[in-house]
């Protein structure tokens, strides 16, 4: 079977580390290419971060550094929720690693190779999507070379960056308009698909079981994750979860939607206004995942992370 080519837009985060390791575990995804975001912190942290990730695997895939600012608005990040390095833990950290990016901004890079390789990219988007609308500005005949564009980011009913905006969407709405709008063949999974697929204290149990040195520094991660919201010990699965659905799209739910950014409103900047209608009402831009098989999805990704820790 040929792998599928994927190209990795991200903004580590743990969610996104996870979705890393996801993608390196499973023989039918090779990751070509990694644009680092500013997002969840500041781009020096989720640079440093995406460095340290690739130096603890000794993986070779090249990581690009991208953009370090929203397109129009001031930047925002999650450190409140996930701490200064956007690496919560309960003990281990990932070690510090002297590596540099690869030479080349993100941007540039992420052009080329869709260019070099028309029809044949999955880009899976998990930050926001500031590099991604600056390639297709670039570029505009990029979104009709992707063969996919797979986004977290947005929701179909409650948020999380505000009671309807989702944050990937709203550290940079006028971005996320723009990727909407630009025709490219839209994946999208929102928190509202994200939150059926959760991870808590028996995950990070068996995670801990592994034993080995990479698998207990990720269960002390993955336990800071799971504890993220004071009295809880469960956590919804963001960036993993569209993974999942590149590895099995039978454990989703799509429908097809017109799915348009405010921009404007003054409660609801940056919700994905999502019209099913379609197309009676408007065209689609879009398959929005609604369903998730959270337990089937959670076994397949402790496998893969058991085989690789
Ligand atoms: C998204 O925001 C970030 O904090 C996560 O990494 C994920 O990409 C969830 O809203
Ligand atoms: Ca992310």
């Amino acid at each position: 079977m040929t792998p599928t080519r994927i190209w990795l837009d991200t903004d580590p985060g743990f969610d996104d580390y996870m979705a890393w390791l996801l993608l390196q575990a499973e023989p039918r995804f090779v990751v070509d290419g990694v644009s680092v975001v500013a997002g969840n912190a500041p781009l020096a942290r989720t640079l440093s971060n995406a460095l340290r990730i690739k130096a603890l695997h000794g993986w070779a895939t090249p990581v690009y550094a991208g953009c370090d600012r929203p397109l129009a608005q001031a930047q925002v990040t999650a450190q409140d929720v996930l701490g200064a390095d956007a690496m919560r833990s309960v003990g281990r950290k990932l070690p510090a690693a002297e590596a540099a990016p690869t030479p080349g901004h993100a941007v540039d890079a992420l052009i080329h190779h869709v260019r070099t390789h028309p029809g044949q990219i999955t880009l899976l988007a998990i930050g926001p999507l500031t590099n991604v609308a600056r390639a297709f500005e670039r570029a505009p005949e990029l979104p009709g070379l992707l063969g996919r564009l797979v986004i977290m980011g947005g929701s179909t009913d409650r948020g999380n960056t505000s009671a309807v905006a989702e944050f990937n969407i709203a550290a940079d709405p006028e971005a996320a308009a723009q990727v909407f709008e630009s025709g490219a063949p839209v994946w999208m999974f929102g928190l509202n698909v994200c939150r059926q697929v959760e991870v808590g204290p028996e995950h990070v149990a068996q995670v801990r079981a592994g034993g080995r040195p990479n698998a207990l520094l990720f269960a002390d991660l993955l336990q800071a994750y799971t504890e993220i919201r004071p009295g809880r010990n469960r956590q919804a699965l963001y960036d993993p979860t569209p993974v999942a659905w590149l590895a099995e799209p039978a454990w989703f739910g799509m429908e097809p939607a017109r799915v348009d950014i405010e921009l404007t409103g003054r409660h609801t900047r940056g919700m994905t206004v999502c019209e099913f209608r379609v197309p009676a009402r408007a065209t689609a831009n879009a398959h929005v995942a609604m369903h998730a098989d959270g337990p089937a999805i959670m076994a397949w990704a402790l496998a893969s992370l058991l085989r690789t820790l």
